[in-house]
This record gives structure tokens, C-alpha cells and sequence, in this order.
């Protein structure tokens, strides 16, 4: 299994903080943002890891991180020079996918669960993490039938279709190099990662596991804030990097 983070976009709703900075490179308590995913995955066991970056700050993330050997595991980096949306990672890190399943994680999304059995039990196709939260609106939301069967998932939907937001971790086999290829930008420019989970779930192979812990996407002000104590508070005594 190889790892990817996405920690590239131009963190606009975080301006003026983001002006100088990535908005992934921001502290959470006493670590800088990108530590709390890169964390989730060195505790699953991922030992080769590709972290995708904006041009302007690439320079920093390789002050930051160096090789990967301090934590144990190998970096590679690459470049996404426009922010055209979170299923590009899959076009850009073709090579490093290759024929491996894949995990991706959100740069700015903090875990509190350990993934390491949900990624140990991956059998292929796509699996997504959902959360119930109080502003779905926000989110890639998981729509369910009656039965509770998956029927679509749909990204920032103005009508409420469920509770259940799409966190920022995914997991697939290389047949999702095939299915970012395959999608279309959608209105707003950008190949959906929605749009590669429906791809998975038109052929049956999109399974949806439930995050039990907190979950924190940190791409706002307040959501920053929450994350900060949440890492003063829990997280940080759990870590491993
Ligand atoms: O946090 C979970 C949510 O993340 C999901 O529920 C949504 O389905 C998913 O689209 C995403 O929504 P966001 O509104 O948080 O997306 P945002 O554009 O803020 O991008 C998420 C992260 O990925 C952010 O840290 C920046 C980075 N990013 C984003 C884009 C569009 C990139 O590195 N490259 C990109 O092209």
C-alpha cells in the first residue's frame, strides 16, 4: 500500500494566514498542520509516501520533511501546479501508484481513529471514511436508500441528502489512475474526488467504513481552532511523530 498526501491549494478561505505560508504548513498546537495526517498514515504502516504540493511552497515542505528517514518512511514529492482538484493527485502520482492500492489522506484533515486495520482489510476497489456531522453542506456527502445501501455521494449538495460527510481519506486500487482520467471537470473546474467514488460505486466496488473518532477538516477559522485544542488536548500524547 503507498501513500499520498495532498497538501497543495491556495488556502484561500485562511487568507491572511495563508498569504505567506501553505495552508497545511499552519501550527496545530505544537506541529505543523501536515504532521497530523502524515502521522495517521506511519501509524497504518506506509512507508512510502508521495506528498503533492503547490509550487510556491515547495521549497518549505522540503525544508520540513526532508527524505522521510526521521520518521521512518520515504518521501517523494511532486508538484500540482494549479489546484484543479483533489482527483488530479491520482494523474500526478500515476507513477508512484503503479499497480499498488493507494491511500490517500488530506493534508488539512486530522484522524483521531487508527486506520490501521481498515487499511490492512482493503480488498480492492474504493473505501471511504464517512462522518455524521452537524453541517453536511460543507462536505462531499454519502447519500443512502431506504436500506442503507449507498446510492450516490455528492460533493457540497445545497439540498440535505443525509448527515454523512466523506472525510478526507481514501482508499483504492491503481484502477483509480483509470477513473480520474475518465471523469470530467466538473462546473467549477476541478476533477472531483465525488466523481471517482461514484465511477467505483457504478461498478459495486465502493464500500463505505465509518470513522468512530473525532475527525476535524482544519479549512477554516474555527474548524483551526477547534483542531488546536483538539490536538492540545487528546491527540497529541497518541502520536508517533
Ligand atoms: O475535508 C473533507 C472534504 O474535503 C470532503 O468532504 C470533500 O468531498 C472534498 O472535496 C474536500 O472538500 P474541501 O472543501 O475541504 O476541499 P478543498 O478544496 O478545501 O481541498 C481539500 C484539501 O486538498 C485542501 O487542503 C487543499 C488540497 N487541494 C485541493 C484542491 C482542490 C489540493 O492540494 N489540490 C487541489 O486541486
Amino acid at each position: 500500500m503507498r501513500g499520498i498526501i495532498l497538501s497543495g491549494g491556495s488556502g484561500t478561505r485562511l487568507r491572511p494566514l495563508t498569504k505567506i505560508t501553505s495552508k497545511q504548513l499552519l501550527p496545530i498546537y505544537n506541529r505543523p498542520m501536515i504532521y497530523y495526517p502524515l502521522n495517521t498514515l506511519v501509524k497504518a504502516g506506509i512507508k512510502e509516501i508521495l506528498i503533492i504540493v503547490a509550487p510556491e511552497s515547495a521549497g518549505d515542505y522540503l525544508n520540513l520533511l526532508g527524505s522521510g528517514k526521521e520518521f521512518g518512511v520515504k518521501f517523494t514529492y511532486e508538484i500540482q501546479d494549479h489546484p484543479e482538484g483533489l482527483a488530479q493527485a491520482f494523474i500526478i502520482g500515476e507513477n508512484f501508484i503503479d499497480r499498488e492500492d493507494v491511500v490517500m489522506i488530506l493534508g488539512d484533515n486530522i484522524f483521531e481513529d487508527d486506520v490501521s486495520d481498515a487499511i490492512k482489510s482493503f480488498k480492492g476497489g474504493a473505501k471511504i471514511f464517512a462522518k455524521k456531522v452537524p453541517d453536511p453542506e460543507r462536505f462531499g456527502v454519502v447519500k443512502f436508500d431506504k436500506n442503507m445501501k449507498v446510492e450516490k455521494i455528492a460533493e457540497k449538495p445545497q439540498e440535505h441528502l443525509s448527515d454523512y460527510a466523506v472525510t478526507g481519506l481514501y482508499i483504492y486500487d491503481h484502477r483509480v489512475i483509470q477513473a480520474a482520467k475518465e471523469i470530467n471537470p466538473s462546473a467549477r473546474g476541478e476533477l472531483e474526488i465525488a466523481d471517482v467514488n461514484n465511477w467505483f460505486l457504478a461498478k459495486g466496488e465502493l464500500e463505505v467504513a465509518m470513522v468512530e473518532e473525532e475527525w476535524l477538516d482544519a479549512g477554516t477559522f474555527d474548524s483551526l481552532l477547534k483542531a488546536q485544542n483538539f490536538a492540545k488536548e487528546k491527540l497529541v500524547a497518541k502520536m508517533v511523530i
